[in-house]
């Protein structure tokens, strides 16, 4: 049996049949470059192997920058690490995914991908401008491309080379069916938030069955309190195990076989969030048995970003 203190390094196999993505990923929504450099710099310090990016968060430069930095500081090959970003709504019409792609590539400082994501099922006012909207405000979508013609457009990126793995990100299980269906490459992950609140369990189900990886962001519910962190059922798993509320919410992502996103913003988080261990099966039945049901992030209606204001300001970006 493995050592509990192995989840941390839990790797799961992707349906490229190459790839073994770290179950423990980092996400870099951050919205301050400063920060985004020094929040990297820290996990990669600390252990994270696998980065989650996005054209959308603006700040693939500042990643990138960190990264080959903490490769070269670390002695650390880039084979080990698994990085992804995202297609933005803006430039789902095909031709604009290859300019898309290499864009974030240039500005990651990288010569493939692992993984690339569309980063949300709806297509935008195709151009530079990533939240387009008409005099009155209202977002602009392009009606005259569809989901299936951006996948094949992803397709095509992994017949070049380039490009490892594709997926897609904030989908309902619907229009993951779809793109499953039709597709000559199937998705090997689906994004979405997922946590406790919002377990996923049919998409989990699904997603299991095709051998597609579930990777669930805002596993602490954001950071927002109340909420998650301060879950009474969390917080008496924590004091018994000896760990934080934190370190317990990831535990239980990776222990029932999804991957997970968490952002933590300073070393000693970094350190803290990388330091899980296995809970025992009673544990995760509790956390399995929690019955509040809470989405926190409003990207799924409308594909415009955004956490849903809590307690804590909500941020721009997703
Ligand atoms: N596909 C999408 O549409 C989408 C949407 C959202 C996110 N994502 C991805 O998922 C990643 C993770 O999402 P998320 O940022 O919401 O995840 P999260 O880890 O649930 O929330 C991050 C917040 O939790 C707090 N935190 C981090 N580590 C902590 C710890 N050890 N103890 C207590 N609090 C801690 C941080 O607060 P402080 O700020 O105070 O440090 C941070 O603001 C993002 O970075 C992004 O890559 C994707």
């Amino acid at each position: 049996m493995n050592a509990p203190s192995a989840l941390r390094t839990t790797r799961i196999s992707l349906n490229n049949g190459t790839d073994h993505m770290p179950a423990l990923g980092f996400g870099t929504l951050i919205p301050d470059p400063a920060v985004t450099i020094t929040a990297t710099t820290a996990a990669l310090a600390a252990g994270f192997r696998h980065l989650d990016c996005a054209e959308r968060y603006r700040n693939e430069r500042e990643v990138g920058n960190a990264l080959q930095s903490g490769l070269a500081a670390g002695g650390i090959a880039r084979e080990e690490i698994f990085v992804t970003t995202k297609l933005w709504n803006s430039n789902h019409r095909p031709e604009r995914v290859e300019p898309a792609f290499q864009a974030s590539l240039a500005r990651l400082g990288l010569n493939y991908l692992d993984l690339y994501l569309i980063h949300t099922p709806f297509a935008f006012q195709p151009g530079d401008d990533q939240d387009p909207r008409d005099q009155n405000g209202n977002v602009l979508y392009d009606h005259d491309v569809t989901l299936l013609d951006t996948w094949k457009a992803l397709e095509a990126l992994v017949d070049d080379g380039n490009c490892r793995a594709i997926g897609l990100s904030d989908v309902g299980l619907s229009e993951l069916k779809h793109i499953y269906e039709s597709a000559r490459i199937k998705p090997a992950v689906v994004q979405v938030e997922s946590h406790p609140y919002l377990p996923e369990t049919e998409l989990l189900e699904y997603c299991k069955e095709k051998g597609i990886v579930l990777l669930a962001f805002a596993p602490l519910g954001h950071g927002m309190r109340p909420g998650l962190l301060e879950d009474p059922v969390i917080s008496a798993i924590a004091a018994r195990a000896r760990k934080t509320p934190a370190q317990v919410l990831l535990a239980w992502a990776v222990q029932r076989g999804t991957a997970v996103l968490t952002t933590p913003k300073s070393a000693a988080r970094a350190r803290e969030s990388f330091d899980i261990s296995a809970l025992p099966p009673e544990a995760l039945e509790e956390i399995n048995r929690i019955q509040t049901r809470q989405r926190l992030n409003q990207v799924v209606t409308t594909g415009v970003p955004g956490f849903i204001p809590q307690a804590k300001t909500a941020e721009r970006g997703n």
